[in-house]
């Protein structure tokens, strides 16, 4: 997760220019919890159970703010004024202060998602290496932009900063599982068959679920789809491979040395 982009700076400048940076000037309200939108919550007497199952897993309970704002995002889609209220009760906390966490990371969205959140990285490896274009392809052929969704709620789109995935660039992130090494007519083709209900496999993960369904993962709730995948591609271990080949071995800063080959302590 990554500090929140400043809204009050998206907010600036002509009402097409703030549409395309994500802020729809009829809208600028909506951007901050607790002033949102009055749309209808999902959070029930089950969502509060199980928030309260998260807190049981921390010795503090502030510190399952966090996995419960994921929780209220699989609910209602995003942090509704309803969940922060819920969140900030079960704490203990005020609403402001839950309201703080919201805002300052980008994984958690302060208006509606599509069921499927695309993230192009657009930061300087992934932009030189086709990043730009693929948001530019996307962007147009969508007709949304950052954090805009489509008119049938199937796809948003969202610039994100590195994904520590560079040695698979240029990346998506589809629910925050990799698309790696993307083409413009590629990232059209993987739009296309999202918002059709077709099937998408991660690169190195399980199978696209919904954002609903991710959210509820990143909660603390796993699907049984953890294991699906691989985890590490050919790229991410080329590095431990040529290691291994040439024996070299890591400094280790008075700690035993391991030894390259087997993982096992050189003394
Ligand atoms: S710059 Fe895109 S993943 Fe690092």
């Amino acid at each position: 997760m990554s500090p929140s982009d400043d809204v009050t700076n998206e907010q600036s400048g002509r009402p097409e220019e703030r549409m395309r940076s994500g802020v729809p000037p009829e809208d600028a309200a909506a951007t901050r919890p607790g002033v949102a939108d009055s749309a209808a919550t999902k959070l029930d007497a089950k969502a509060r159970a199980e928030m309260l199952e998260i807190v049981a897993r921390y010795p503090e309970p502030r510190s399952a703010l966090l996995p419960m704002l994921h929780l209220v995002q699989s609910y209602d889609g995003y942090v509704t004024p309803a969940g922060i209220e819920m969140c900030a009760e079960v704490l203990g906390l005020t609403e402001a202060e839950v309201a703080a966490v919201a805002t300052f990371y980008t994984m958690y969205k302060r208006r509606p998602v599509g069921d499927y959140h695309v993230g192009v990285c657009t930061n300087t490896l992934c932009a030189i290496m086709g990043g730009d274009a693929i948001w530019s392809e996307l962007s147009e052929h969508l007709g949304v932009g950052h954090d805009e969704t489509t008119d049938d709620g199937t796809v948003s789109l969202e610039r994100v900063e590195c994904n520590a995935a560079c040695d698979y660039a240029p990346v998506l992130m589809v629910n925050w599982e990799f698309v790696d090494n993307q083409t413009p007519q590629s990232a059209r083709e993987l739009v296309d068959t999202l918002r059709s209900g077709g099937a998408v496999n991660s690169s190195r993960g399980p199978r696209v679920c919904t954002w609903k369904q991710a959210e509820r993962v990143l909660a603390g709730f796993p699907d049984g789809a953890e294991t699906q995948g691989v985890s590490a591609g050919p790229a991410s271990l080329a590095g431990l491979r040529l290691a291994k080949e040439k024996g070299w071995t890591a400094p280790t800063g008075g700690q035993p040395e391991l030894d390259a080959t087997s993982g096992e302590d050189q003394k």
